[in-house]
């Protein structure tokens, strides 16, 4: 397998001849409704990745795919999937898609040794004894005390052991409550802003309440600020801290076989944070809260959607290509924000997960040997659920002077199913109408002779849509953005799986708050920290 930087590549240099030769691609002539039909793919579970209205034509497209073949990016994929180690900075293999194994083979067939130990069987078998824990807990078997349940389940967390599952509890409340399953209140903690964990405890029903405590490293910060501030608050409410709280963390944390917890589960260093959620980090409050039945649906649609992206024809590979028109546009038509609009309520922080997923992952400067490079790489994300995005900052997108593709998602159906008609139409209908009016108007605009009233159009769009926000859906929906940054990283021969730009700062608080009254060495910081009071 050859990694090569992208700018010395083949396809880099043919890219940018078709960019600099070509004229810009005419939305208004290219976009028809022959294209809107035909320009999509398969994603996995029912869900379609439409690109009609992206600046690709058939010249670009055969470009990506010479791109993705010499680029070896379905190889490379498939040496992830086999444990080759693919976190070079780190020294690790990267194995969150051997989270969703549910049997015997992983999604893909293929098992990964470490060092003597099977590491899909070591996932299984958590997953089997968080299955059975949490379903002990929900049956009431295991309670805070004689004769009394747990009510509600909170997780105590940052980052990647925050955003995906928080993210992927919201969008499941609603589907669970209309499809009848018994459901429990899931609550998160954390910033460590005191206010976080002090508002959140004190609206929970301590007595009846389990916090599953989730930190990889077992040594951040926030998370063990905030597990001492809920630990006192059970103390103080004569409650033992050791019957409400478990334990989700590596083997060779700091949390690990700690009795001080009701029970530990475990994943391992071969799943980063921000690809966790598929693993006990989302796995045991998701479970807790909807039933693990859900959480299985949830890994068969991610294992189906990781399948998926093994096609290495790209128009047959929703996540592949949704990868190599990112790059088209980061690269060559020189866009550097991506824009997530989920046209469902329950996606509402599915955008601040895709934020930590991608720019964590492929927000570098060096390649995978830590050797500077000198072309884009990932862009800035941000999102919003629609409608309420149109109310914001639409107007931007719609006229200001920077183009900034979209991503946009949608259901047919909503999730409760709880619907008026209202004004000749249900409010499923306007939202959907909000969100093909949004394409068209992005993609087309219109012209006026008034400057204010013009809409240039000509703003890029792709629609990922289904039929209904399902377990099976959104698992796949995660996997494929997943997949997306993976193979995004790939082309850019960076390593998508550490987070070096995240640990300066860290230390930098931590010797403001060590400094126990003297200076710290650093002038600058110290003054910082007077003027906030530390
Ligand atoms: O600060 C960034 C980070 O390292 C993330 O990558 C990670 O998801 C988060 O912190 C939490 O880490 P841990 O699970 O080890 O507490």
């Amino acid at each position: 397998m050859k990694y090569t930087d992208f700018d010395k590549s083949a396809g880099y240099a043919g890219l940018l001849e078709i960019a600099n030769k070509s004229e810009a691609f005419d939305f208004k002539k290219m976009l028809n409704a022959d294209r809107v039909k035909t320009c999509q793919t398969f994603l996995a579970e029912g869900l379609v990745y439409n690109w009609a209205a992206k600046s690709v034509d058939e010249k670009v497209l055969n470009a990506l795919q010479a791109l993705s073949d010499e680029l070896e990016l379905i190889p490379k994929y498939k040496a992830l999937l086999e444990g080759e180690v693919m976190n070079t900075g780190e020294d690790r293999k990267v194995l969150h898609q051997l989270s969703r194994s549910l049997d015997e083979k992983t999604a893909t067939g293929i098992s990964v040794e470490n060092e003597g130990r099977d590491l899909g069987a070591f996932y299984r078998k958590e997953l089997i004894r968080f299955s059975e824990f949490t379903e002990r807990v929900r049956s009431g078997e295991i309670g805070p005390a004689p004769g009394r349940r747990f009510t509600c389940f909170a997780q105590i967390g940052i980052g990647g052991s925050d955003l995906g599952p928080r993210a992927l509890s919201l969008a499941l409340e609603n589907w669970a409550a209309a499809e009848g399953k018994i459901t429990y209140r899931a609550e998160f903690i954390s910033n460590v802003d005191p206010d976080d964990a002090s508002k959140i405890s004190s609206s929970l029903p301590l007595e009846e309440t389990l916090f599953v405590l989730v930190s990889k490293s077992g040594t951040t910060q926030e998370t063990l600020t905030n597990e001492l501030f809920v630990k006192e608050k059970l103390k103080n409410a004569g409650l033992d801290p050791g019957k409400h709280m478990l334990a989700v963390t590596s083997e060779t944390s700091p949390l690990a076989n700690n009795p001080g917890y009701l029970d530990s589960f475990y994943f391992d260093d071969f799943i980063g944070g921000r690809y966790s959620s598929t693993s006990p980090v989302g796995g045991v409050i998701l479970s807790l809260a909807y039933g693990n039945d859900v959480f299985k649906d949830l890994l068969i649609g991610a294992a189906s959607a990781d399948k998926a992206a093994l096609n290495p024809d790209i128009t047959k590979n929703a996540a592949l290509l949704d990868a190599l028109i990112g790059v088209w546009e980061r690269n060559f038509l020189k866009m550097g924000c991506t824009c997530i609009l989920p046209y469902s309520q329950a996606l509402s922080r599915f955008p601040a997960h895709l934020q930590q997923l991608d720019m964590e992952s492929n927000g570098k400067r060096v390649n995978r040997d830590g050797k500077p490079i000198s072309y884009s790489t990932g862009p800035v994300i941000f999102g919003e659920p629609g409608t309420n995005g149109q109310h914001s900052f639409f107007q931007l997108l719609h006229q200001g002077t920077d183009i900034i593709p979209l991503q946009f998602i949608g259901f047919k159906q909503s999730q409760r199913k709880d619907d008026s008609v209202i004004d000749g139409s249900t409010s499923q209908a306007k939202l959907n109408a909000n969100l093909a009016a949004q394409i068209t108007a992005f993609a087309i605009g219109q012209g006026s002779d008034n400057g204010n009233k013009d809409f240039p159009g000509g703003r890029p769009v792709s629609l990922i849509y289904g039929d209904r926000l399902t377990p099976q859906a959104l698992g796949a929906l995660l996997a494929h953005f997943e997949n997306k940054v993976m193979f995004q990283g790939f082309i850019w021969n960076l390593n998508s799986f550490d987070q070096e730009g995240v640990q300066l700062g860290k230390v930098l608080a931590k010797k403001i708050l060590t400094k126990a009254g003297k200076s710290s060495g650093d002038p600058v910081l110290d003054a910082y920290g007077e003027i906030l009071g530390v």
